[in-house]
Parts: structure tokens; sequence; C-alpha cells
């Protein structure tokens, strides 16, 4: 069966090591990809710099098939690296919640790890409130479980330049791990900077006569569907519109995927990853900065002719053969500022060598400045960085291996409920729009997507992606009668549209419903209030028992979901001291961390008493919170 993503990596078989050498693993917890790439280049650099080393890069999903399995592996380790991000509201990634969670809950097994040294480097955004959570809770606990800690946690934030800081903790670590291994005949000294071999799939390139792999996507709709990131499922847009009045200024599109008959299915309160496009303007653009016909016929391999593997490092391949067109439109993200192993790519390619150099200087420790001012500061897209260097050609082989990152898919609150539509997905996705420092009008691949969406009964264009739903707990208490209150501004409404479609289908199956707040927020009542007709009528039908809204931009003072709450806060304070659930919906860095902030002052208690029972409801699973 073909995938549109790039296929999974084969299992590799376990091989017996030679005992003069050093086995060492580097474990990654990716969402999009950076960790991922910070394990392979790891592992890339302790393999030139250390002869007597086998290192492998391992997916802690693929780790083990079973928590039995993760005890008698780890146990069996000696020295060990883990990268993991932090996600979400303070979150292991998608691949790593099975081992955080057998791994953190496992206090009871003593110092069971002693025989193990170990590395942690995690990714995370300090504009967050759990900075680096995932991290530090890892290093600390694999520290209490008896392992050695070679050095402190590198904590990475994504909010300056994480490469810069992945380079920090690299420096500390090599002085360790010279201690440990070592040898006199070891070529490289500390003092040679090491510079990575730039990856590069083989590429080959087809003529018209072959199978062309554009349009193939899989989707098993055999009642025995297991869709998930890597085997995602054709959906068609059913229905799409925009929600906002005509005299808005933004945009927000209200999109129906049409699932029946696929196999795929949901829960209220769960995520979809959509695989996007970039449109047209981008991949032409992209085209003609690489020099190459969108036509072109290719296909790319991580093996060499004779089979042989080329190096660790690449990226799975995508599918193919695919017209270059194809493989700019799906694979490639274009929009985002290029790292800094992209800029050494293109330094390698660029024929002009002012431009080779600058390109270099960008991604030195000595241009360290610059890049994060005139690359990640300026939001310079790659293509944008592109065409500053237009010597700068690399081949297919290495843009799509070192330059482009993988496009990754975008998550959003899944804004229905299975029960009201249960051969739909609906979701409500803000338009991503807007100038940036150098004038580019950046466009969000994926908001872009939906906003020119079509259903398909009127165009075979745009009218269809690949998709998978990501299981989340931001659910609704499983007694219908239990008091809820909801807090979601602006997109932050959509998994609680989902909740209330739920809550109406209770109710006409003839359960009693508890009380229902919800808190919405948005500039201004005529321009954005998304879904007003259906908010009222769930008031009229008893679901919703108040919508409390705030207005942002009416008057001469700002009124935001929290300041209502604060004229509330007494009933909010009763409900959830009747064992009501909260929840909140919507931007992490602002209103999420507000309303937490909020929350405390509600309780009209003592700081030290108001945390303690915030904490509490956090632990007993009655404040969720989905934030982004
Ligand atoms: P603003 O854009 O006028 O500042 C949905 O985006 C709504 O959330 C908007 O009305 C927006 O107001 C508001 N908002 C912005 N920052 C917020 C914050 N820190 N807390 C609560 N609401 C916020």
């Amino acid at each position: 069966v073909e995938s549109l993503k790039p296929l999974p990596v084969p299992v590799e078989e376990e091989v017996e090591v030679d005992p003069e050498k050093t086995k060492i693993t580097v474990f990654f917890g990716t969402q999009t990809g950076t960790a991922e790439g910070f394990a392979k280049a790891l592992a890339e650099e302790i393999k030139a710099r250390y002869d007597k080393t086998v290192v492998k890069v391992v997916d802690l999903d693929d780790y083990a098939a079973d928590d039995d399995q993760y005890e008698e592996k780890l146990k069996k380790e000696t020295l060990a690296f883990f990268m993991v991000a932090t996600y979400g509201d303070g979150e292991p990634t998608d691949n790593a919640v099975r081992f955080y969670k057998w791994f953190t809950e496992g206090n009871e097994r003593g110092a069971w790890l002693q025989q193990l040294t170990y590395g942690v480097f995690g990714l995370g955004n300090r504009q967050y409130e759990h900075f680096n959570k995932i991290g530090n809770v890892l290093d600390e606990q694999l520290s209490e479980q008896g392992a050695k800690r070679l050095i402190p946690a590198g904590l990475g934030d994504d909010d300056q330049s994480i490469e810069d800081d992945f380079a920090a903790w690299r420096e500390l670590l090599w002085p360790e791990l010279d201690h440990l291994l070592r040898d006199e005949g070891d070529a490289n000294t500390i003092s040679t900077p090491y510079t990575a071999a730039i990856p590069e799939y083989r590429v080959v390139i087809h003529d018209a006569t072959v199978t062309i792999r554009d349009d193939k996507y899989i989707n098993m709709a055999n009642g025995n569907a297991c869709f998930d990131i890597h085997h995602p499922c054709r959906a068609t847009v059913a229905v799409q519109r925009e929600l906002h009045k005509s005299d808005s200024d933004r945009s927000c599109i209200h999109l129906e995927f049409d699932i029946s008959g696929t196999g795929l299915t949901y829960e209220t309160g769960d995520h979809v990853g959509v695989y996007a496009v970039n449109c047209d303007e981008t991949v032409e653009e992209a085209g003609k900065l690489l020099g190459q016909p969108l036509d072109l016929l290719f296909s790319v391999h991580t093996d060499k002719e004779d089979g042989t593997p080329r190096g660790s490092s690449l990226p799975p391949p995508f599918p193919g053969p695919c017209t270059l067109r194809t493989a700019l439109a799906h694979y490639a993200d274009l929009l985002n500022p290029p790292r800094k192993a992209a800029l050494i790519a293109l330094a390698a390619h660029a024929f002009e060598p002012g431009e080779a150099e600058r390109l270099k200087f960008l991604a030195s420790s000595e241009g360290k400045d610059e890049y994060s001012q005139w690359v990640v500061g300026s939001q310079r897209s790659l293509l944008e960085v592109m065409a500053e260097f237009p010597s700068a050609k690399p081949p297919l082989g290495v843009f799509f291996a070192a330059v482009a990152p993988h496009l990754q898919p975008r998550y959003y609150s899944i804004s229905s409920s299975p029960r009201f539509a249960p051969s739909r997905i609906h979701v409500t996705c803000a338009l991503v729009y807007g100038p940036t420092p150098t004038g580019r009008i950046h466009r969000g691949v994926c908001s872009t997507w939906m906003k020119r969406a079509v259903p398909l009964e009127k165009s075979h264009d745009c009218s269809w992606a690949p998709i998978f739903v990501r299981p989340s707990n931001f659910k609704l208490p499983a007694n219908p009668s239990i008091p809820v209150v909801m807090v979601g501004p602006g997109t932050g409404l959509a998994p609680f549209r989902g909740f209330l479609q739920e809550r109406l289908a209770l109710k006409e199956d003839g359960a009693q419903l508890g009380p229902a707040l919800f808190f919405f927020g948005c500039r201004n009542r005529r321009m954005d209030f998304i879904y007003e007709d259906e908010l009222n009528y769930f008031v009229e039908q008893g679901v919703l028992s108040e919508l409390i809204t705030g207005f942002s931009r009416e008057g001469p003072k700002k009124e935001y979901v929290q300041h209502k709450m604060m004229d509330k806060a007494a009933y909010i304070w009763s409900l959830l001291s009747q064992d009501g659930y909260l929840y909140v919906c919507g931007d992490a860095k602002g209103m999420a961390r507000d309303v937490h902030r909020t929350l405390h002052i509600i309780e009209n208690t003592d700081s030290s008493k108001a945390e303690a029972i915030v904490k509490k409801l956090q632990m007993d699973g009655r404040y969720l919170r989905d934030v982004w």
C-alpha cells in the first residue's frame, strides 16, 4: 500500500555489538521533527568524534512494544541521550507519551538504572508556562531511578535560537564524553570543530513513461482502518464557509471533512491532523529559485545504487516518482525560517564565493546574533533567504534532505461531536495572514489551503486532504449532570461547539444535564462573533445554561474572558466545588496564562491556599486545557 507520508523506517534487526565498542542510544520525542533532527545530528557527531562507538537513533515509540520491554531494554543501556520536546500544555510529544507515562510512574522501581549514564536535551519555548517540563522531569526521574547524569539537562528555547542552545549544550558534553570515550587513536581533537556531512538523497530522474505516484493515497475503507500520522485518510471537503462578517478584516473558516465510508472515527474533544499543500504561488517561486522545471519527474532514495544506506541522518523519503510540483507542494516546508543546517547546505552549493561565505557566517557561532535577527527575528522564509543568495542552487537530493524540512501536518481541535455529525469532522480555523518585518505577506500553509478549499461537488481542486485523528483527554465528564465551565475565546470555541453538540444529543436521549457556563470572547459582536446563532440555540435548548461574552474592541476598555470570569467568581467557584470541571481552550501564551492567574483570584482565599486548590483541580483531571 502506498502512503502519502514518508514510509516508516523498518525496525532494525538487533545486531551484535563489537565488544570493543561503546553502544550509545540517542532517543527522541518529537512532534515537528526538530528533536529528531537534533538526535540524528548528535549521533553523527558522536560517531565522527569517537571511533569506538556504535550509535543508534531511536524513536521512543518504536523502542518497545510494551512496558515490560521498555524495562528489559533500558536495563541493558549504558550510555543514552534523550532529545525530548515539550508540547501543548506541558505534555510529551505524541511519540513519547507512552514511554513518559510508564517511566514517570515508575517511582516504585527504586534505583534500578545504576548501569546507565545519560544526558537530556529538552526542546521547549519560554513563552509557555511549562517551559521544558518534559526534559526537566525526565532528567530528574532518570537520576532518581539511579542513572548517572553526565551533564546538566540542556533547555532549548525555541522562542530564541534553539540551535544555539543545542550547540552550547554539545560544547559542555564533549569534555565529559572525552573522559568516557576518548581513545589515543581518535583523530579528532576537541579543538577541531566538527562539520557534519550534508545529508543528500540519491535522486533518480524518470521519463514520462513511469507511473506517477502523485495522486495515490491510502484509504483503507474496509472497516479495518488504522489511520495515523504516517497513514492519513483521504477525506473530501463537504462544506466550506466564512464565519466572519464581510466587513471584518480577518477570516475564520468553517470546514467539514466528509469521513463517511472511510473507517475514520473520532471522539468529541479530539484533534484532527491535516496535511495541507503549499499554494501554487509558493510552489512556482520555489521552482524558479531551484532553477528546475516543475514538471520534472523524479524520485528520492535513501540508499546508494548498490542498495547500501547513504547515512542514518537522512529523513525518510517521500513517495515517488512524482513531479517536482507535487514534491514542493506536499513535502517541503518553504515558508518557515531556515535552520542553520539548511544555510550550510545552501552554502555548499552556492557558486558565488561571497554568497557561500555569508551563508556560512550566518550559520556560525560568530554569526549568531545576525542569524537570530536577520533570519529568525525578521521571519525570513526559506524562499526569501534563497532569493537573497541566487547562486545557491542545491541539487534536489540536497534540497529535500537538508534544506527544506518535510512539511508537517497542522492540528486543529475538532469543532463537532460524532453524536451529532458521525460522518463529518468539523474544523474552525482562523486564517494566518499578515505582513512580516521584511514586508512579505505571510500566509499560513494550512489555513490558506482551508480558505481556498472548495466542496468536492464544486471542484476537484483543493477539495480533499489527507487527515488523521489524534485522541485527546479533553473530554466532558462521564456523568452529564456534573457542572462544566468552559472558557474559549476566538477559535478556542472549537472543542466547546463539539461539547455542546454532544450535550444536545445527550439531552435528546433523556439525560439530565448539569449546569454549563461558556465564556466566549472576540473583538466585536458584529464582525467576529462566530457561531452566534448556534450558541443562542444551545441556550434556548437548555444545553448551555449561560453564554457570557466579552468584546475586546467595542468600548474604550478591553473586555476579556477573564474579566467576565471575575464578575461571576462566586458562581464559578460554587460549580467547581460541586465536583465541576473547568475547560480552557485557545492561545496559551496570553489568554490561558491570564485565565490561570485569574483562577487564583476567583477563589477568594489567600494565595497559597488558592494555589493548592488549583493544583488539586488539575491533579483530579477537572481542570483541562487545550491550548496552543
Ligand atoms: P484583542 O485581540 O482585542 O486583544 C479572541 O482572540 C479574543 O481574545 C480577542 O477578543 C482578543 O482580544 C482576546 N485576547 C487577546 N489577548 C488575551 C488575553 N491575554 N486574555 C484573554 N483574551 C485575550
